[in-house]
């Protein structure tokens, strides 16, 4: 990772390199982000984990204290942010980093507070379509994994690739209290898990949803490198261009 387009080869790998898109999406604890971490590192291409965008949004506006409830002040708030997508300064991460109004938001996208706020902000059909605005132009780039909720159905239709990742709510609870290492259990897990699922899937702007020509993975009885090497094989099957093997891919921009 971390190379840079360089003289005449730029406008060649830059167009062969835009329409290098796949779509990801999936309910929560799915694997959507691990595997689409995996796929950006075997590719050499970039992550863009469109949830980091909701998460800032919901970040920016508790700390400028505004009630989640109201949408409209919420609104106005993000519509005047300035939201950058940075390619993390690792050079090994794929990632990419979210900086609103030029101060660094990613370290807090996974505070308790922003966690559970996130929901709400992410339901405001306003918020929605100006994060969707930012994630298309992000996208236009190319050599990108988007991963999120709703990629396939409204933030690139036109996807070359499109993976639908789901597994049973029990497994995706279990993944999550193995994650999540909070104490609590399994049963608890399962209960938050199926709010969150109702959630994304039944509010009105853009709920969860497969794409009817996205490849549906269920990963239930799948290990993550499994999961991985499947989604691999859909992307190289329908992308014929990268169908052989160790054949050098142009590396993410940035
Ligand atoms: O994937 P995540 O947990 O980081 O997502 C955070 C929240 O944002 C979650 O409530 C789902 C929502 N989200 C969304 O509505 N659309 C996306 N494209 C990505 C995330």
């Amino acid at each position: 990772m971390g190379h840079r387009y360089h003289g005449r080869m730029t406008q060649a790998l830059a167009s062969e390199c835009e329409r290098r898109v796949v779509a990801i999406d999936g309910p929560v604890a799915s694997g959507k982000t691990a595997v689409g971490r995996a796929l950006a590192q075997r590719l050499g291409w970039r992550l863009f984990d469109t949830g980091i965008m909701y998460r800032a949004a919901t970040w920016k506006a508790q700390r400028h204290a505004v009630h989640l409830d109201e949408h409209e002040t919420v609104t106005d708030l993000i519509g005047a942010s300035d939201f950058q997508l940075v390619p993390c300064p690792d050079r090994n991460s794929t990632e990419l980093e979210v900086h609103v109004d030029g101060e660094n938001a990613t370290p807090h996208l996974r505070e308790s507070a922003v966690e559970s706020g996130v929901p709400t902000v992410a339901a405001i059909a306003e918020v929605r379509r100006l994060m969707v605005r930012i994630q298309q132009q992000q996208a236009a780039q190319g050599c990108m994994i988007v991963v999120g909720r709703d990629i396939g159905t409204v933030v690139l239709p036109d996807a070359p690739v499109k993976i639908f990742l789901e597994a049973s709510e029990e497994v995706r609870a279990r993944r999550r209290a193995a994650e999540q290492h909070n104490g609590d259990d399994e049963q608890a897990v399962l209960v938050a898990t199926r709010r969150r699922d109702a959630r994304d899937r039944g509010r009105e702007t853009s709920p969860l949803i497969a794409a009817a020509d996205a490849v549906v993975l269920d990963t239930s009885n799948l290990t993550l490198e499994e999961s991985i090497d499947e989604a691999e094989r859909i992307v190289r099957r329908q992308m014929p261009e990268l169908a052989e093997p160790g054949r050098a891919i142009p590396p993410a921009r940035g």
